[in-house]
């Protein structure tokens, strides 16, 4: 956190009129983070101005993040959730939909915005097998504000991922995706050969009997050798700078604009 202030602050002195949007910290609020209090300090020292909670309750967080004028935005797979987190206050929740990558959700985008938006008028972040402008405006038109895109940036000139971890994601689609509880103890997204290629039947996994959310603390590698993805990845063609990939998601955001207005609106509700 203290280099990305730092790199942001350097950015802002040297071309003052630079707009730099806000960045998110991710926190594991699961019982399983057993460093969250001193997770928190840091928090309070460096003060994201986003902080998305994943895993468990938004409650920890509530308190030092609002104290600084920050926003909380709670991951969320399902409607109860929603509610449980949208009744703490947070500003906004990230609705995790069916297709996402790493651990995933269950349902269709287009039923859990519309279900959230009945009650919530805060943030609606959707997420899930979002990989190109075309679904980021179905997303928009479908009700959220923000969306959110994990897959399609871990193939990138500056993602940390391993280069072999970029190339399987280039190299395959949907099908070679599986659904699994049995590496983590809560379903995920897995890479199929990523599974094989370390020894594992993706057919026969067997979920853990305890959650286990941590890779360094797991005599495992998950996510470190065995790779998640989302059902998005079909259209992944190269390994690209973050910068080309952020072009064409703009002109295809703008394409699919493009073709809603071409559709014009009915006589009846021009007025
Ligand atoms: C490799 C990988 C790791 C992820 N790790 C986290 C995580 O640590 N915390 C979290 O809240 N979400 C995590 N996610 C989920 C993303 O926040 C997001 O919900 C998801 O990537 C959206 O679906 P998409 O990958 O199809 O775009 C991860 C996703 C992937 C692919």
């Amino acid at each position: 956190m203290g280099t990305i202030n730092d790199a942001l602050r350097g950015a802002t002195d040297s071309q003052p009129d630079t707009i730099v949007a806000p960045w998110a910290l991710n926190l594991v609020t699961h019982s399983t983070n057993t460093r969250l209090a001193d997770d928190l300090t840091l928090v309070a020292e460096h003060q994201p101005p986003i902080v998305i909670t994943a895993l468990g309750s938004p409650a920890p967080v509530m308190e030092t993040v609002k104290g600084y004028g920050g926003i909380v935005i709670a991951d969320v797979v399902n409607i109860k959730l929603a509610r449980k987190a949208a009744a703490l206050g947070v500003d906004g929740l990230a609705c995790v939909s069916s297709g996402a990558g790493g651990h995933t959700g269950y349902l269709s985008p287009f039923a859990f915005i519309s279900a959230v938006r009945e009650d919530f008028d805060g943030i609606i972040t959707v997420g899930g097998g979002i990989t190109d402008g075309h679904g980021v405006a179905g997303a928009i038109a479908a009700g959220a504000d923000l969306v959110y895109m994990g897959t399609r940036f871990l193939p990138t000139v500056e993602s940390l991922a391993p280069q072999e971890y970029k190339q399987m994601i280039v190299d395959h689609g949907p099908d070679d995706l599986i659904v699994s509880a049995g590496i983590t103890g809560t379903d995920a997204s897995w890479l199929r050969p990523s599974l094989i290629a370390n020894g594992l039947d993706p057919d026969n996994l067997v979920a853990p009997t305890a959650r286990n959310y941590d890779s360094k603390e797991s005599p495992d590698k998950k996510w470190k050798d065995i790779w998640a993805a989302g059902q998005g990845l079909q259209t992944i063609h190269a390994i690209e700078p973050v910068s080309q990939v952020v072009d064409r998601l703009e002109v295809e955001y703008l394409a699919a604009h493009e073709r809603f207005n071409a559709l014009g609106l009915p006589t009846a509700t021009r007025s």
